[in-house]
């Protein structure tokens, strides 16, 4: 499978490889509890964010060594999120998506958008199986974006993942390639 053609464009933004630029304004956004709240890891400092920015930067193509394509998301030249792609299961091409928007452009359908786009790149050009995203069950937002794109509900997890102190339930939702139309 020949790499991708970047950026990827949709109507409103374009998607890009990280650069090491993007280690600043990730650090703005991922350092917030509100945005660090339901994710894995505790809100950014500073040299997590430049740990998380080199990583990225090696992450350009599923289906080269790293198995993960991480792009920026870029909204009138600004950086506004990152949308995350990586394979699972590379023999049987089955991926997990990630995401993250700015909440100064939330509420707008941007991520949607986003997330729309690295599906279809997902399934259409890497001839992705099936994707999966998984979320803490109280990320409402997280979820409401899930179904908008398309993904379907598969499982509520009861308390399945110890996080920040407490038991969590995690939502997974899927699309397979046979799902689109
Ligand atoms: C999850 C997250 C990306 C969702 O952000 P978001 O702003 O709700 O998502 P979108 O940019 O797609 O915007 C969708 C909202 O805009 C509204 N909207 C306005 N114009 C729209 C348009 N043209 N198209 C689609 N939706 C539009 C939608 O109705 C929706 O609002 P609602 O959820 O209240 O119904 C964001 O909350 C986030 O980054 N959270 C922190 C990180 C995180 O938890 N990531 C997920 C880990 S699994």
């Amino acid at each position: 499978m020949t790499s991708p053609r970047l950026p990827l464009r949709t109507e409103r933004l374009v998607l890009r490889p990280h650069r090491e630029s993007d280690a600043a304004w990730m650090h703005r956004v991922c350092s917030r509890p509100d945005v660090a709240r339901h994710l894995l890891d505790d809100p950014w400092t500073a040299a997590m964010a430049r740990e998380k920015n080199a990583e990225r930067r090696r992450r350009t193509d599923l289906d080269g060594s790293s198995g993960s394509l991480n792009l920026v998301v870029e909204h009138q030249g600004v950086p506004v999120g990152d949308v995350l792609l990586w394979f699972t299961d590379r023999e049987h091409r089955v991926a997990e998506m990630g995401w993250v928007l700015d909440p100064a452009h939330g509420g707008r359908g941007l991520a949607s958008e986003a997330v729309g786009a690295v599906l279809g790149l997902a399934f259409d050009h890497y001839g992705v199986h099936r994707v999966a995203a998984q979320m803490d069950a109280r990320n409402l937002a997280s979820a409401r974006l899930a179904r908008r794109v398309g993904m379907r509900q598969e499982a509520h997890l009861r308390q399945d993942w110890w996080s920040k102190g407490e038991w969590t339930d995690t939502l997974v939702f899927g699309m397979l390639a046979g799902d689109r139309g």
